[in-house]
């Protein structure tokens, strides 16, 4: 499976830290934000990514990262996304990337404590479709939020007001090439971004989305408390652990 990261977005939550910088390049503990979704994908078994980015920092990220050998990946490739199309559309430019093979994608403020190769083997196995990856918070109302009746999820809400359950779905999700084609019907949300929870929930509608949970700790680190949050965690027990 090919690895996709994402990790444009103005980081507005986050000024003025991100006034002069990109969010995934600010700190985390010891090492830059943008390290650990990397990390994620190289201890799930993935050799090669495609890193979207944006704003004027992009290049930093090219500084830093180089050709990605040094954080065990095999290859790594960039895209430039122009403007502010939200989450879908960053995803749109990985397709070419992709040439048809399945993906993981990992936001690039989303930092796990356990590795996800069980997860992602699992999807391998999946004949099409996708898998989504859930975990349990006390502030559901911050993300997108999964309804689950026996052993399907029959909804997402994207940040509701009164979420139906206090199951997040993380910004960690594995796609067929499909996704391409989705994201193509899919039309901007009130706050004018095509959203990937659209797309989530077209792949419910296919009967083709699965779920598993996310062990150990999940969390983002795109507002103050959760990237302070991070840090302490990962200064605790480090992440992307076996
Ligand atoms: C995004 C997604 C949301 C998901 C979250 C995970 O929200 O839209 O569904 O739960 O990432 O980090 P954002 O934090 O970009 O607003």
């Amino acid at each position: 499976m090919k690895g996709v990261i994402l990790a444009g977005g103005l980081g507005s939550r986050l000024l003025p830290l991100t006034k002069i910088t990109n969010k995934h390049l600010l700190p985390v503990y010891d090492r830059p934000m943008i390290y650990y979704p990397i990390e994620c994908l190289v201890a799930a078994g993935v050799e090669e990514i495609l890193l979207v980015t944006g704003g004027n920092s992009a290049g930093d990220f090219l500084r830093l990262l180089e050709n990605g050998t040094d954080l065990g990946l095999r290859r790594i490739h960039y895209a430039y996304q122009r403007g502010e199309g939200g989450i879908a559309a960053a995803l749109r430019l990985a397709e070419d990337f992709a040439n048809g093979d399945k993906i993981c994608v990992v936001l690039g403020d989303n930092i796990v404590e356990k590795s996800i190769r069980k997860a992602a083997e699992s999807f391998e196995a999946q004949e099409s479709g996708a898998k989504i990856l859930l975990k349990e918070v006390h502030d559901p109302e911050r993300f997108g939020v999964a309804e689950i009746e026996g052993d399907r999820v029959v909804g997402i809400e994207e940040k509701p007001k009164s979420p139906k359950s206090n199951l997040a779905v993380t910004g960690i999700y594995m796609y067929d090439a499909e996704v391409f084609d989705i994201i193509k019907t899919l039309k901007p949300s009130g706050r004018g971004e095509l959203e990937i929870t659209d797309v989530n929930n077209a792949y419910i509608r296919r009967g083709s989305l699965t779920y598993d949970y996310v062990d150990g700790w999940w969390t983002d680190a795109g507002t103050f408390d959760s990237l302070l949050r991070a840090a302490k965690l990962c200064a605790e027990g480090g992440a992307n652990n076996a």
